[in-house]
């Protein structure tokens, strides 16, 4: 079987918070690779411009990706406790209190109308699967489908669900972990992964975490990978929408300065330790579920994003740090391809 939605084998992966601007998503395409839009906490009219002006751009796929809801309860009282751990950090950055908990508990749904009504030519998703009418919906426009696991046998289920490919994502790579079978997750290398799924399953697979260059592409290929996802390496290109002191922290990385980090989301995710994973640290058994605590820190990484402080953002990246260089998508996509 060969890779046959792009001419290269290489997804730049889906990074939600507004890191995958129409100029990175569509030059990624344009190289021959798959860009991807990471829409998982955008609002709908936003994603729906987003899209249009990736198409206006190019003609060559691309995909966009969701995050699969879970419900979870509100437990005020946690709720309340975390709010006074996070005061001071508030307070630092000029909030007179904590700002109220709020979030959209049908943002899915409204993102998930919005993919089918601009038809887009791939999708992805992560932290679960569709339901059975997603899918048929998806295939009706003859969509191409990836899901997202962390394990064999996460990826069974999404096989059995009628996903196109599957994105093995290993322990190397940077973001939230999609693991979504069992109370705990797995970090298993991404090569080890790679192998074991391609073995096992029928579908393509997609080799994701800790690629930053040719040799490191080549690795995974050669486990089994039909392509590769490559996330924290694309958002040093200057076409990424990361901010400069995010592109800075990333350049300057050593491989073992990237963490598994929960006091961010209430969910798993590798990133840069700051001041605040440090601090907080002590409260991670206490930490409300994702997507609780994604909201309630919303206001405060936006804050500091936008006063250049990288004390209390998040700073998602996976564990190919030390070799990254800034540059263009199109140099670093001609570095991926070049013979080494
Ligand atoms: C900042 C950031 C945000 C991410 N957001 C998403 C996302 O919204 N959806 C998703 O499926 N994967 C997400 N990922 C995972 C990437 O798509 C990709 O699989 C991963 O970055 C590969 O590992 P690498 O960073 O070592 O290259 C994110 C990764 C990063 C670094």
């Amino acid at each position: 079987m060969e890779w046959t939605l792009t001419s290269l084998p290489i997804i730049q992966g889906p990074m939600a918070g507004g890191f995958t601007t129409a100029e990175l998503v569509s030059e990624v395409s344009e190289c021959g690779g798959l860009g991807s839009i990471g829409a998982g906490y955008m609002a709908p009219e936003s994603l729906r411009l987003l899209i249009q002006a990736v198409k206006a751009r190019t003609r060559n796929p691309f995909s966009v990706n969701l995050f699969i809801p879970s419900d979870v309860p509100v437990d005020t009282s946690q709720v309340e406790k975390m709010k006074q751990w996070l005061a001071p950090y508030y307070q630092e950055l000029g909030f007179a209190e904590v700002p109220e908990l709020s979030f959209d508990p049908g943002l899915f749904e409204k993102q998930w109308d919005v993919v089918l009504q601009e038809k887009v030519p791939a999708f992805s998703f992560t932290f679960g699967c569709l339901t059975g009418p997603q899918m048929q919906a998806l295939k009706a426009q003859g969509v191409y489908v990836m899901g997202t696991a962390t394990t064999l046998a996460e990826a069974l289920v999404l096989q059995e669900q009628g996903c196109d490919a599957v994105v093995a994502q290993g322990a190397e790579a940077g973001g939230h972990r999609g693991s979504f079978l069992g109370e705990t997750f797995e970090l298993i290398p991404t090569k080890e992964l790679v192998q074991n799924l391609s073995l096992n399953l029928k579908i393509p697979v997609i080799g994701a975490g800790g690629i930053c260059d040719r040799e490191g592409l080549d690795k995974v290929m050669t486990a089994g990978a039909y392509a590769v996802q490559i996330g924290t390496a694309f958002l040093v290109c200057d076409e990424s929408g990361a901010s400069k002191e995010y592109k800075q922290a990333l350049l300057s990385a050593r491989p073992e300065k990237s963490e598994m980090i929960k006091v961010f989301s209430g969910r798993w995710a590798r990133g840069l330790t700051n001041r605040f994973t440090t601090e907080m640290k002590v409260h991670e058994a206490e930490i409300p579920p994702y997507p609780l605590q994604h909201w309630l820190t919303t206001p405060l990484r936006r804050k500091a994003q936008e006063l250049g402080n990288t004390d209390f953002q998040s700073l998602w990246a996976g564990r190919g740090l030390g070799t990254l260089q800034a540059g263009s998508v199109r140099e670093f996509m001609a570095k991926l391809t070049n013979p080494v």
